[in-house]
């Protein structure tokens, strides 16, 4: 047999690091805290092992844990004190985010992403306000315009705080637009948007939903996440948010949609983001905890896939764990 052509030449050690595509850095990885205002101590959260809420009075503390790995951005959910329908405490001046936001920016480096949902502040867990009659009609949702005003009122409230970047996840139409103008009017034209631009109706959100308390009272989010099913529709949700200004573009879940990462980082010239998400986390967690899987070895390969898939930053919970290896 005549093999002129034998790729596995550069497959050996010295070589191998030279020829090598992808390089993943800890300066690529976000990672996740839940800051919890009902708790005054941390708190594990049982299907993320390793991951904790913690109170207001430690999540500076959290952060620098962060940053002694070497990860430089953190993302912050909040855990609010109390829940009601519209959820007011999203903007809340002294809101758990708002707090957070203040402590953590003003006595760490930490680059500060802000979550911004209403899902973990409304006590139907839905991401925005209902229709009338929702709980009983189940055609009936979320009310998308007179959401948006509030998603903006977030924003601007985050910003005040101090956030660096905002990363609006609740799927409403011209939720990317409605936010940069109330950033723009009250003088945050500097402040970028991190939209979830593609977020799927995914079964892999749900150790989060324990993690954030934001699971839906009744019903489902499939009148506002993406079908599952569709790639080209990704491509018409992240150019409407690229029209209103969106800064760098974010698919979620990660793994499951890497064809989508690739065809946003291919039609796009913006930054893509990729979300690690919680069923992908707690899946190799659970298999390493029965000796199947090597964890570390299992989480790195998937990370680097996320970023050869075409991620330039992956938010995960492995951050802090793989940054160390790195
Ligand atoms: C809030 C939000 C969710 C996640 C991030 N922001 C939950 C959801 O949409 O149900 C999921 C993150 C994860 O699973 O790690 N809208």
């Amino acid at each position: 047999m005549d093999l002129t052509d034998r790729p596995r030449r550069l497959r050996r050690d010295g070589i191998r690091e030279l020829v090598r595509e992808t390089e993943l850095a800890a300066a690529d990885l976000i990672a996740p805290v839940f800051v919890d205002a009902t708790t005054d101590e941390r708190v594990p959260i049982e299907t993320m092992p390793g991951h904790e809420r913690v109170p207001l009075e430690e999540a500076v503390d959290r952060v620098e844990e962060v940053l002694e790995t070497g990860v430089s951005a953190v993302i912050l959910f909040g855990i609010p004190e109390s829940k009601d329908a519209r959820g007011t405490r999203a903007w809340a001046e002294d809101g758990v985010i708002q707090e957070a936001t203040r402590r953590i920016t003003a006595e760490t480096d930490a680059y500060v992403i802000t979550d911004l949902c209403l899902c973990e502040y409304t006590d139907h867990g839905h991401c925005g306000v209902l229709e009338d009659a929702a709980a009983e009609e189940p055609r009936l949702t979320v009310d998308n315009d007179e959401t948006l005003e509030l998603l903006s009122q977030i924003a601007v409230s985050q910003a005040e705080a101090g956030a660096d970047m905002i990363a609006p996840s609740g799927m409403m139409d011209g939720m990317v637009g409605t936010i940069r103008e109330g950033l723009d009017r009250e003088d945050f034209q500097d402040v970028p948007i991190m939209s979830y631009a593609a977020k799927y109706e995914s079964s892999f959100y749900g150790p989060f939903r324990d993690a954030a308390d934001g699971a839906p009272a009744f019903g489902n989010r499939r009148h506002y996440q993406m079908d599952p099913a569709n790639a080209e529709e990704a491509i018409r949700e992240v150019a409407l948010d690229v029209e209103q200004g969106a800064d760098v573009l974010m698919v979620k879940p990660a793994l499951p949609y890497l064809d989508i990462v690739r065809d946003i980082d291919r039609k796009f010239d913006r930054p893509v983001a990729a979300y690690n998400v919680s069923g992908e986390y707690a899946m190799l967690q659970a298999a390493a905890d029965r000796g199947w899987l090597d964890l570390e070895a299992t989480a790195l390969e998937s990370l680097i896939s996320i970023k050869r898939a075409g991620a330039d930053l992956i938010l995960t919970y492995f951050a802090e764990d793989i940054a160390e290896h790195l």
